[in-house]
Formats: structure tokens, sequence, C-alpha cells
């Protein structure tokens, strides 16, 4: 049986932990070629380790990129074409927790990183992705990921939601320009997910609050995002551009109220910036 991506080539940024790891595997079951983008090199390749031993073959490859330096998101679309030939699929997905605190203690500089990773990485990676798909003339999907907390005030610190916000809404705003060369764009928006991202150490005290703001029974894996993640690449979603798909077990629909629960936690009570997967330091003051 062939898979949904077969002989497609897929691009994923941040694609060495959490749900990029997991939808790199995926897209390789299905039968895409996939390079896969992190800062993290330890990790980047373990994801290659874990694909190789899928049985993913010579269908993978990792380079090493801060999705906020456009050279490097160049490299990156660079690696697809030159290994395999094109670029189909270029999943946005590389993310960090970014400034949290008060906003009148957050420096410009956390401010500034978070903008840099959450939102202008997305940008870059849109710019050349789709340059490519443009150059082919066959068309292509762009997929992001947002979260529910660029489409609530309650899920995430203020810099993390608004920056997710512009990922929604940059997502909407390139449907019409994209679809005469008929690239799909698309956004998911993933609710409580459990990843290295969102456990920060904590996991215990963050999975009793996950669960108490999602309705599912289950908690959100990163293989829920990578369903997602294959359904929007696919022609399954055909007509399909210009949407958020939320992954969040319900917690939306119900109202997460999440950052008035963590009223108790670090994230209050203290100013700094959270960097993440990434292996650099993450600094509380
Ligand atoms: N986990 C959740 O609950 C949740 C909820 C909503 C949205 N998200 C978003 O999902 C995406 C994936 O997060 P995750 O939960 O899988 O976290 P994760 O930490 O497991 O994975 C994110 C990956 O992105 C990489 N990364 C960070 N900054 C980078 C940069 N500048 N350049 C290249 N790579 C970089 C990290 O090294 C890491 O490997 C992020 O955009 C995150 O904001 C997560």
């Amino acid at each position: 049986m062939s898979g949904k991506l077969e002989g497609k080539v897929a691009a994923i940024t941040g694609g060495a932990s959490g749900m990029g790891r997991a939808t790199v595997l995926r897209y390789l079951q299905e039968g895409a070629s996939v390079v896969v983008n992190d800062m993290n090199q330890a990790n980047g390749e373990a994801t290659i380790k874990a694909a190789e031993e899928a049985g993913a073959g010579d269908r993978v490859a990792f380079v090493r990129g801060d999705v906020s330096k456009e050279a490097d998101i160049e490299k990156l679309v660079g690696t697809a074409v030159d290994r395999f030939g094109r670029l189909d699929i270029m999943f946005n997905n590389a993310g960090v927790g970014g400034a949290f605190g008060p906003i009148t203690e957050t420096t410009v500089d956390e401010w500034d990183y978070t903008f840099h990773v959450l939102v202008r990485g997305v940008f870059l990676g849109i710019k050349h992705g789709v340059r490519q798909m443009k150059q082919q003339g066959q068309g292509g999907a762009v997929i992001n990921t947002a979260s529910i907390a660029g489409l609530s005030g309650g899920a995430g610190s203020s810099a993390y939601s608004a920056a997710k916000a512009a990922v929604t809404n940059l997502t909407r705003a390139l449907t019409t320009e994209l679809a005469q060369d008929r690239i799909r764009i698309n956004s998911i928006a993933p609710g409580i997910i459990r990843t290295p991202l969102f456990h920060a150490n904590r996991a215990e005290q963050m999975e009793e609050m996950a669960r108490e703001i999602t309705p599912w029974p289950d908690l959100g894996e990163g293989s829920d995002i990578a369903g997602a993640a294959v359904f929007l690449a696919s022609d399954d979603a055909g007509f399909v551009t210009g949407h958020t798909l939320v992954v969040d077990g319900g917690a939306l629909a119900s109202s997460p109220g999440f950052w008035r629960k963590v009223d108790n936690t670090v994230l209050k009570q203290r100013s700094g910036i959270n960097r993440g997967s990434t292996g650099d330091k993450s600094e509380a003051r």
C-alpha cells in the first residue's frame, strides 16, 4: 500500500524534538523524503538515527540551523533540492516558549527573541519554501505551527500569544497570493501536547494542569499533530487553504483559561526567557 505522501519532499523546522520529530517519522512512513532542520545538533542526530531504525533509508537528512537566520533557511531548502530534487511541503514548526513574566519586566531582547523564532522564522520558511515551489510550478503545501495561545488570551504568555496570533494571520493573509500557484497554506494550532517544550522540567505539574483544561481523556501527543500535518500536506486537503486546524482535545472550545491557572508557577512570579529545546540556556530572574 502506498503512503499518503509517496514521492513528496518535505522540509520540517524544529524537527529534532516533540511534534516536529513525530511528524518527521510519520512523513517518512507515508513515503516522503524529509529534510530536518533544528538548532539542536544532538537531537537532530538522534532523530536521524530513529528514522533510519524505522527504515527510512536515505530518504532523510539533517541540517543544523536557526530558523530566524535567512541563510540557514536558504540552506535548508537548498538541501532539499540538492538531496531530493525538489520541495513539496514546507512545515514551519520550530518554536520556543519565549518571553514570560509581567510585561513591565519583559526586556526588548526577550520580546525580539520570541518574535524572531516564532514569527521571523515562519516568514523565512514561507519565503524560501514558496520560492522553490513556484519555480517548480507544480504547487505545494505550507504548514505553520501556531497555537491555541494565538487564538485566545488565556493559553500562554503575552509575547508567545501575540507571536502565535501573527502566525495564524500570516497564514490567512497569504492564501490569495499563493492560490494562483496552487500552493496551499494552513496552520495547526496545537493545544497542550506532551513534548519537552511543554514539560519544561516540570512534567508532573504541567500534566496535571493539562488534564484540567483538556476535556479529552488522553493528553495530546506529538503523533496527534503529525496526523494533522499529514492531512494538511496530502491531496486529501486539496481544497483546504487559509485554515487553522485546532488540535487540542477540546481545550479551546471549552475555554482554556490556562494562563490563569499557572499563577503559582515560576512563569508568573519571575521574568526571563525560555529557550526551549534548543540547547541554549533558559534564564529566570
Ligand atoms: N507542546 C505544546 O503544548 C505546544 C502547544 C502549542 C504550540 N506548540 C508549538 O509547537 C511547535 C513545536 O513545539 P514542541 O512542543 O514540539 O517543542 P519541542 O521543544 O519538543 O520542539 C521544538 C523544536 O524547535 C527547535 N527550535 C527552537 N528554536 C529554533 C530555532 N530558532 N531554529 C531551529 N530550531 C529551533 C528546538 O530545538 C526543538 O527541537 C512550536 O512552534 C511550539 O510553539 C507547542
